[in-house]
């Protein structure tokens, strides 16, 4: 088997905490282990398609001890571009051959991709339709890419939501009130019910399960009963309003999830007593220093990948199963969305510990 020489790597989508550990972790593999040269694409797609090309070759003073602990990529990323409707120069165009020609000029032998659902279906097509051999990592907040039982990012969201919770619970007991916390996820839930019972959370609202207003005065009303005079909610950003409209915000013709939290404070202050306040967590949840579990889950992915390039093994996904990482087609890995489900350990816990998530405990 001819010995590769070179390989690319980049992050796309929206970035999230471990994205640098990962960048690492192929360098020192490839370098160690293969001898393999690693160039970094900057910005996701956007550093092949440009001219000049923007990249950097990584050597091992790229990673000084700080990048491990730190936020974000290093490389950047970016979470619009779709390279099928390049918008340059007034117009959209495919940007598929610039990318090949890219990868052609830069003698790459593989690109490990470093993103979510959505930036792998777009890598799988353009390496489906070019010579471009890819090998894909999960990352996302959301945890919504369905094999794999963690993306990278993913605890280091529920870690700033959970600390989150922490803070709003002392004031909400100095205050007596019901501290509302929004996050993120896109349309599924995981961050919010994992937040939600490693906080404490009384009332999870997530968009895989109908609430009822009513449902949520009554639990209100349970906690008073108990004596205790201030709750916590948390709610995931994609739920919608009780008639079903969903609420978003418009940012120069993107659409983000945003402001359910303020509908909630407002619908429980008009059928209770209860003073509310809405806390929106945000890009937080992405920016936050990397907890543990999602460095060394970065390491492992990252090893994995090398190792499956030099094999040759292509259009593979690295996914984490059963404390162990294995590799999958990535179109089996983008088949299917992963929501939460109504098998879910953590819903059956959160339901036993009380907590009022909609109406499936009513
Ligand atoms: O997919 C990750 C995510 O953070 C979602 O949870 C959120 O809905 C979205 O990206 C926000 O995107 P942007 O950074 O473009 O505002």
């Amino acid at each position: 088997m001819t010995k590769l020489k070179r390989i690319g790597v980049l992050t796309s989508g929206g970035d999230c905490g471990g994205l640098n550990a990962v960048i690492r972790a192929i360098f020192l593999r490839a370098k160690k282990k293969y001898n393999i040269e690693v160039y970094g694409i900057r910005n996701g797609t956007l550093g092949l398609i440009n001219r000049p090309l923007d990249y950097e070759v990584l050597t091992y003073k790229s990673f000084q001890g700080f990048l491990i602990k730190q936020g974000g990529t290093f490389l950047g990323t970016n979470n619009k571009g779709n390279p099928f409707k390049f918008f340059k120069d007034g117009k959209y165009i495919d940007a598929t051959k610039k990318i090949a020609a890219a990868y052609k000029s830069l003698k790459l032998d593989g690109l490990i991709i470093i993103g979510g659902d959505g930036s792998m279906k777009i890598l799988k097509k353009i390496s489906d339709l070019t010579d471009i051999n890819i090998v894909a990592i999960p990352k996302t907040i959301d945890n919504d890419v369905g094999v794999t039982e963690y993306s990278v990012g993913f605890n280091t969201a529920v870690d700033a939501a959970t600390k989150a919770l922490d803070s709003l619970q002392s004031t909400a007991a100095s205050h007596g009130r019901a501290m509302i916390l929004e996050v993120m996820g896109r349309d599924a839930g995981h961050i919010a019910l994992n937040a939600g019972i490693a906080g404490g959370a009384d009332i999870i609202l997530i968009p895989e399960i109908k609430y009822t207003i009513a449902g949520i005065i009554n639990k209100l009303n349970e906690i008073k009963k108990n004596k205790i005079g201030h709750s916590l909610i948390i709610i995931a950003e994609s739920v919608k309003k009780e008639n079903g409209e969903n609420v978003t915000n418009n940012y120069s013709n993107q659409m983000r999830f945003g402001g359910i939290g303020y509908y909630i404070a407002q619908e429980i202050m008009k059928n209770s007593d209860m003073e509310c306040r809405v806390t929106s967590l945000g890009h937080i949840q992405r920016g936050a220093t990397p907890v543990a579990i999602d460095r060394i889950l970065a390491s492992a992915f990252g090893v994995s990948a090398v190792d499956l390039i030099a094999k040759k093994k292509f259009n593979r996904l690295v996914i984490w199963k059963n404390r162990k990482v294995v590799d999958i087609s990535i179109n089996e890995g983008i088949k299917h969305y992963r929501q939460v489900t109504d098998e879910d350990v953590l819903l059956k816990t959160a339901i036993s510990l009380g907590t009022y998530i909609g109406s499936i405990n009513n």
